[in-house]
């Protein structure tokens, strides 16, 4: 499967086949990990990969929300550093589960943020490692009812739907939301099919004078009232900017993506309820 369709075909599985992956595909997971983009390199990225013990509740474990059927393997990373470390592993993440969709695994984010001092210590944590979200993975159960049960559950988690690119993306000013040119569409489509904690796609796009900013919502009704849990935007803003660099990539658009520091300046007319996250310069 080539990149940009490993993008937007991934989805979440939450029923698996119980059985463990091969292993030449577990070595190739392992690379995989050990091989990803940082972000922020002077972060530290650690990950490890463990198989699912019958009978263990992942999510009641990790904080997570909804069910899981099965899964025979996850993955937990984690980051250390000052500079953004939850973007950094976000986006390290993501780029991840695409390679892995890109081998024919089925994998699903389980979120951790609010259980990170349970997680630090049941997996021996370097202490300040950021702990967004485990990965699992495994082959989706692919009889009727396995896929069945996948939907139903997707469904029910409001996984099936995204927002119209009409409705998160501003050409030019911050009056209105627009279409995206043609030139951009796919580039937008992807950063749009980006996973994010309860769906809440927090991202939207501003593309002003040869540059796409990826703008944060300050606050999302969907991640809880809770402070630490509204930091889910910066693991799914990660999410969202791997998806655009990989579809640059993918797509032939050469540019460059800049992470925005609290010395940039904000793009003018900003709205308040909006925080910006990174620009990527296309060329
Ligand atoms: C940070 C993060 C945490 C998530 N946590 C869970 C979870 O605890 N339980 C679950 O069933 N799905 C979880 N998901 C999956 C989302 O519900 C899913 O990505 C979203 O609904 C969009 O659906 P899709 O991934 O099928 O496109 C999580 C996703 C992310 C990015």
């Amino acid at each position: 499967m080539d990149l940009y369709q490993a993008i937007l075909s991934r989805h979440s599985v939450r029923r698996y086949r119980n059985e463990p992956l091969d292993k030449e595909t577990l070595a190739m997971i392992d690379d995989i990990a050990a091989h990803v983009r940082p972000l922020v390199p002077e972060n530290r990225f650690r990950f490890m990969r463990r198989d699912v013990v019958s009978g263990e509740d992942l999510i009641a474990a990790m904080g997570g929300y909804g069910r899981v059927l099965t899964p025979p393997h996850y993955l937990v990373a984690y980051t250390v550093g000052d500079r953004a470390p939850l973007v950094d592993l976000g986006y390290r993440m993501e780029q991840i589960c695409v390679q892995m969709v890109q081998l024919g695994v089925s994998v699903c984010f389980i979120g951790s943020l609010g259980r990170e001092d349970n997680v630090r210590v049941r997996f021996r944590l370097t202490r300040g490692g950021r702990t967004g979200a485990f990965l699992i993975f495994g082959r989706a159960a692919e009889t009727v009812t396995g896929r069945t049960i996948n939907a139903v559950i997707r469904r029910t988690s409001g996984g099936a739907t995204r927002l119209d690119p009409e409705d998160i993306f501003y050409d030019g000013a911050f009056d209105s939301p627009a279409v995206p040119p043609k030139h951009l569409a796919k580039l937008v489509d992807a950063g749009r099919r980006a996973p994010s904690a309860n769906n809440a796609q927090p991202w939207r796009f501003l593309w002003r004078d040869g540059d796409l900013w990826l703008l944060l919502e300050k606050h999302h009704i969907r991640y809880g009232s809770s402070s630490v849990l509204q930091e889910y935007r910066y693991f799914d803003g990660g999410i969202c900017m791997a998806n655009l660099m990989m579809a640059m990539e993918a797509l032939d658009m050469p540019g460059r993506l800049h992470l925005l520091g609290p010395a940039d300046p904000s793009p003018e007319g900003l709205p308040d309820r909006l925080e910006p996250l990174a620009r990527i310069i296309l060329n």
